[in-house]
């Protein structure tokens, strides 16, 4: 069967990007399935890493056609300088390479000035892209959908009047500036111009290449436990990132999934508020997190922010590999342990005195809870690189192995250098 499923299985910046990347390889169309441009996924291309946040990782493989789904929200203006950033890589841009879902939602400027100011009030933590009050918009069914960008005029006559709307809660409700109405409509309204040609049924479009036997990459943005069912509400995003989103945010039935990917990190990153049982501070954090030197250290890249790290949690592995339908797990970032003379996993959670194997999907709960942690120990060979499991540390080795037995999925793929080419595919260490 034809879909292969990418999805994170903590809180989102496993390397997502660099695994759709190797995947893509063998893709002829990349689907990004949910979430807008709150997402930053980078990717190493020669000399130079570009970090994508809406269009899909497939733009980088000429062969690939890349759609950006119903399920997600798409911000115009911001879509138009990621083409610009990517053509600039020298990567053509064009509708025969990439469409939009007629049926995506739109993120107005009002979005933006929603989220910023919630924010300012003491908010979960946001990217503040607008996510969250353009996903509203959806739900509440009066949302602009991307098709309304086929007429520019009434598409500008729809915005100044979201506009307006907004102004009158950010001034009334916020005590904040009214936004600049017809701004706010020109711009938009030169966008769509632009962007009109990219707007299709990517549905139908969808079911001729299934059909016609071709091979569909999906790519989730954020993860597991940042959706807004399964994640840590909340503390989340705004959309499905977990596998139903990527039938409800592409229009393709389940039977026609095959592989599902589940990509984790060797340790745990996290950014913006909300409970984090295996975080560390000091010393440790600042090993894990790096000085942010290098493009791949623990800083966001979207917001530049510094991201929470901790041990390896696979309480919350578990739980996201069994909800998702996980059939391979790719383990990013092994390298960045070396050195460690040990290494933590978090196996259960201490609650008010008893132990805990599943994960508690009462965020209250979850907050309270401590980590248990089985300690293994670390090896001091330098990694980066190295392509056979056979070349790899026999601790290190162990570590993998005790990964997939936790979370119940067998590791397929393990990456060890931020380079595109280091990284291994494994015959499927098992659990
Ligand atoms: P990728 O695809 C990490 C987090 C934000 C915040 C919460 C809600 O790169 O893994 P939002 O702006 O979505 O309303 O913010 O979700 N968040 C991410 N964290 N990686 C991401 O995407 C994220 N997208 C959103 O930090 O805590
Ligand atoms: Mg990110």
């Amino acid at each position: 069967m034809p879909i292969t499923v990418l999805l994170g299985v903590q809180w989102g910046d496993e390397g997502k990007g660099r695994i759709t990347d190797a995947l893509a390889a063998e893709a002829d169309i990349v689907a990004r399935y949910n979430g807008g441009d709150n997402a930053g996924h980078s990717i190493t291309v020669g000399q130079s890493v570009v970090r994508l946040h809406l269009v899909p990782s497939g733009i980088f493989h000429a062969r690939c056609l890349n759609i950006i789904g119903n399920g997600t929200v798409v911000n115009p203006v911001n879509l138009l300088k990621e083409i610009a950033e990517i053509r600039a890589a020298g990567i053509e841009v064009s509708p025969a390479r990439l469409r939009i879902s007629r049926a995506a939602h739109v993120i107005l400027p009002g979005h933006l000035a929603l989220d910023a100011a919630r924010e300012a009030q003491g908010g979960i933590g946001t990217t503040q892209r607008g996510i969250g009050p353009a996903y509203s918009d959806k739900a509440a069914r009066v949302g602009i959908r991307a098709g309304a960008m086929d007429d520019p005029e009434a598409f500008a006559a729809m915005v100044r009047a979201h506009t307006e709307r907004v102004n009158r809660v950010l001034t009334h409700e916020f005590d904040r500036p009214p936004l600049d109405v017809e701004a706010a409509a020109a711009s938009y309204a030169e966008a769509a111009a632009q962007l009109r040609a990219y707007l299709d049924d990517t549905t139908h479009l969808l079911r001729e290449a299934l059909r016609a036997g071709k091979h569909v990459l999906a790519e989730g943005a954020q993860a597991a436990l940042l959706d807004l069912d399964h994640g840590t509400y909340p503390f989340v995003t705004a959309s499905s990132p977990t596998i139903g989103g990527v039938m409800t945010g592409l229009g393709v039935p389940p039977q026609a999934i095959s592989r599902v990917v589940g990509v984790a990190k060797a340790f745990t990153t996290r950014v913006g508020g909300g409970p984090f049982v295996t975080e560390l501070q000091g010393e440790m954090a600042l090993r894990l997190r790096g000085t942010g030197a290098n493009p791949w250290d623990e800083y966001g890249a979207t917001t530049g922010r510094p991201r929470r790290v901790g041990w390896l949690d696979a309480v919350a592995l578990r739980y996201a590999v069994w909800i998702n339908g996980v059939t391979e797990l790719a383990l990013t970032k092994l390298d960045v342990l070396s050195g460690l003379p040990e290494i933590n996993v978090c196996v259960a959670y201490r609650y008010k005195g008893r132990v805990l194997e599943d994960f508690p999907q009462d965020t209250a709960i979850l907050k309270a809870c401590e980590p248990i942690y089985e300690t293994l120990p670390g090896w001091s060979e330098d990694i980066r690189g190295v392509r056979a499991w056979h070349a790899l540390p026999a601790n290190a080795r162990a570590f993998v192995q005790r990964v997939a037995q936790l979370a119940g999925a067998p590791v397929r793929l393990l990456s060890t250098g931020p380079a595109r080419d280091q990284m291994m595919w494994l015959e499927g260490v098992q659990s």
